[in-house]
C-alpha cells in the first residue's frame, strides 16, 4: 500500500451560523460561532488518514494559539506532520458563514503563502504513492512538488481550488485533475452552468485534457461525479442525503479517492468510494471533523 502525500493549505475555519446569508451592506444576526479546523490540504489529509491511509501532511502553520490547536488536532488523526514546518506570520484563516448549508468563504493565507519549495524537496516519495495538492499554496511550490513526483513514478492528483490560471507545465504534470463545474469552465474558458448536460460536460474536460492518460473528474455535488479518463468516460449517480454543511465536501472526495488509489483501488471504484465518503461529510458540521472512517463509507456502500 503506497503512502499519500498532501501538500497544502491549513486553516482555522472560524464559521457564523445563520438563517439565511447576509447580503452586501447588510447585517443579519447569526445563531452560533464555531472554530473548525479547516484548510483544503489539512482537510484532504484528514478524509485520507482516518479512511486508513499512511498520510503525511506538508504545510506550515503560523506561531500562535490556532497553529497549536491545528497541530493538536491533526496529529490526533495519525497524520505524519514531519513536514509541517513553522511560519512567521499568523495560521491561515478562513472566515465562513454557513445558511441553509452552503456557505461562503473569505480566506486568509497567511502562512500557507509561505509553503515553498524548499519543503517539498525532501520529502521521501515512492512509487506506488500519491501526491495531493490544491490552490491554497504558492502554485510554483506545488509545481516543484509534482516534478519530483514525476521523477519518482507517483500519482499525482491535484484539485485546483479555488480556481486560478495555471500554467501548461503544471497541468501536464497532473495525472488525476479534481474539479467542480465552475473549476472546470474557468480552467476551460467556457461557462458552464448547474444544469449542463453531462455530454457539454465531458466536451469541456475533453478540452481541458492535457495528455491521453490524465483522468478528469468533476464533482457535481448531488448529480454525483463525471470524468473522463482517458478515453472512457465514468458516470457516479449522486447519493440523496439531507446536507448540515457543504464545507469541505470537495476535499472529502479529494482525499478518500487518494487513499484509495494508494491501496490500488482502480478509479471507477476509487472514484464511487469517494462521492460516499463526501456524501458522508455533508452531513455533519465543519469540515475537517466530518470526514468519515472507511468503516462508515462501507455501511453506506
Ligand atoms: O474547502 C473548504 C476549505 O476551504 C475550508 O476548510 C476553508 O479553510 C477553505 O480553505
Ligand atoms: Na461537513
Amino acid at each position: 500500500m503506497g503512502r499519500v502525500f498532501v501538500a497544502g493549505s491549513i486553516n482555522m475555519d472560524v464559521v457564523a451560523t445563520a438563517d439565511r446569508h447576509p447580503r452586501v451592506g447588510e447585517t443579519v444576526a447569526g445563531r452560533k460561532v464555531l472554530y473548525f479546523p479547516g484548510g483544503k490540504g489539512a482537510n484532504q489529509a484528514v478524509a485520507a488518514s482516518r479512511l486508513g491511509a499512511k498520510t503525511t501532511l506538508i504545510g506550515r502553520l503560523g506561531k500562535d494559539s490556532f497553529g497549536a490547536e491545528l497541530k493538536t488536532f491533526l496529529g490526533a488523526q495519525g497524520i505524519d506532520l514531519g513536514s509541517v514546518r513553522e511560519a512567521n506570520t499568523h495560521t491561515g484563516t478562513a472566515i465562513i458563514t454557513v445558511a441553509a448549508a452552503d456557505n461562503t468563504i473569505v480566506v486568509i493565507p497567511g502562512s500557507n503563502a509561505l509553503v515553498g519549495a524548499d519543503d517539498v524537496a525532501d520529502v521521501p516519495l515512492a512509487k506506488g504513492d500519491v501526491a495531493v495538492c490544491q490552490f491554497e499554496i504558492p502554485l510554483p511550490t506545488i509545481t516543484a512538488f509534482f516534478r519530483r513526483a514525476r521523477e519518482a513514478g507517483v500519482v499525482t492528483v491535484l484539485n485546483p481550488a479555488p480556481a486560478q490560471k495555471m500554467s501548461r507545465e503544471l497541468l501536464a504534470l497532473v495525472d488525476i485533475l479534481v474539479l467542480n463545474e465552475t473549476e472546470l469552465g474557468f480552467l476551460a474558458g467556457v461557462e458552464l452552468t448547474d444544469s449542463d448536460e453531462a455530454a457539454g460536460i465531458i466536451d469541456v474536460a475533453r478540452k481541458l485534457q492535457a495528455h491521453a492518460d490524465q483522468s478528469i473528474c468533476v464533482t457535481l455535488g448531488r448529480r454525483g461525479v463525471l470524468a473522463l479518463a482517458g478515453r472512457e468516460e465514468v458516470a457516479v449517480p449522486g447519493r440523496a442525503v439531507k446536507a448540515v454543511d457543504t464545507t469541505g465536501a470537495g476535499d472529502c472526495f479529494v482525499g478518500a479517492l487518494a487513499a484509495q488509489l494508494a491501496d490500488g483501488v482502480p478509479l471507477r471504484a476509487a472514484l464511487a468510494f469517494a462521492n460516499a465518503a463526501a456524501s458522508i461529510s455533508v452531513q455533519r458540521m465543519g469540515a475537517g471533523p466530518s470526514m468519515p472512517t472507511a468503516a462508515e463509507v462501507a455501511a453506506v456502500l
